[in-house]
């Protein structure tokens, strides 16, 4: 079992609401940029809930061919087409259990209507086919663009994103929960100690505090893919600095730094606006000359 690690408030929160909501046979609905743990979250609660006997299968909206997902989806009777054959889809694979959409945004408008409508009536017809299958079937969706976003471009139902909201979660990226990076970490060198037989003891406090500095565009999935880096060539000790890639120890910027970037952007903006008077540009900031022209000669201005 892949375990869904994190103990901040945020993580706290969705674990709780994953346990509320586990039992349930209503359709949920995940939005989390890349790499931020929809499918550990989908597992998690397929492990908890009262379906983890029964399937859960997953699909990946993006994976396939358009006009090939709708077969794989709800199944083919012999004759459908060139080359169908009397098969299941995996609505009817997932019978009793999870069907997990994942990237539900890349599934076509048309197809969109066609899964509202099984939602609706909890029955599917193989294409060709003329009778309908029940199935009960938990579906779990989820896209790593914001719905309201999908939606507006037309990329999405609303009558659908409706339907299969009606539990909801929102999963949050690695930089706003940098407090579960050190359990995450822990859990990866553990993770990959057993796997490549190694003995990494754990990370140093200054490569933890680059990973702190750092905002983690790829998420989690980023993160286990830099651990996995380093421990394929370091065998023992800490994880230190020198193990990090460069892009991870960019320098990082203070408060004071920031400050005076963004001083200096103002002051040049208001001198290019006076064409270099400093009396008006001082003017114009409502500071005094004398002040306006110790800035300049202080920033290099
Ligand atoms: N809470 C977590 N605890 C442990 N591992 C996690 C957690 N979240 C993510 N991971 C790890 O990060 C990787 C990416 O997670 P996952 O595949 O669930 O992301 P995703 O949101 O489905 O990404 P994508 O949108 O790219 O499909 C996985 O390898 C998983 O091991
Ligand atoms: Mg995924």
């Amino acid at each position: 079992m892949e375990y869904f690690i994190g103990k901040s408030n945020k993580i706290k929160e969705i674990k709780d609401y994953a346990q509320k909501i586990s039992n349930s046979p209503s359709p949920l609905l995940i939005y989390g940029e890349t790499g931020t743990g929809k499918e550990v979250l989908v597992k998690y609660i397929h492990d908890i809930g009262n379906r983890r006997a029964k399937p859960l299968i997953s699909q990946n909206c993006a994976a396939v061919p358009s006009n090939l997902l709708e077969s794989i989806l709800f199944g083919t009777v012999r004759g459908a087409f060139t080359e169908a054959l009397d098969k299941k889809g995996i609505f009817e694979m997932a019978n009793g259990g999870i069907l997990y959409l994942d990237e539900l945004n890349s599934m076509p408008i048309e197809l969109q209507g066609k899964l509202l409508r099984v939602l609706e009536d909890g029955v599917v017809r193989r294409i060709g086919d003329l009778k309908e299958v029940k199935v009960d079937v938990r579906v779990i969706a989820s896209t790593n663009v914001e719905p309201e976003i999908c939606i507006e471009k037309g990329l999405l139902r609303r009558d659908l994103f409706y339907r299969l909201s009606v539990f909801y979660i929102q999963l949050p990226e690695l930089k706003e929960r940098k407090e579960d990076i050190i359990e995450l970490c822990d859990y990866f060198i553990n993770a990959f100690n057993r796997k490549f037989n190694k003995n990494i003891l754990g990370i140093s406090q200054e490569a933890l505090e680059f990973f702190y500095n750092y905002d983690w565009p790829g998420n989690i999935r980023e993160l286990r893919n830099v651990i996995e880096a380093i421990m394929n060539i370091k065998d023992e000790g800490f994880i230190t600095p020198k193990d990090l890639p460069h892009y991870i120890k960019r320098e990082h910027k203070g408060l004071e730094e920031l400050v005076s970037e963004y001083e200096k952007r103002l002051i040049k903006e208001a001198l290019a606006l006076y064409n270099g008077n400093v009396s008006k540009a001082a003017n114009f900031l409502k500071i005094p000359r004398q002040t306006l022209q110790y800035k300049i000669k202080k920033l290099g201005i």
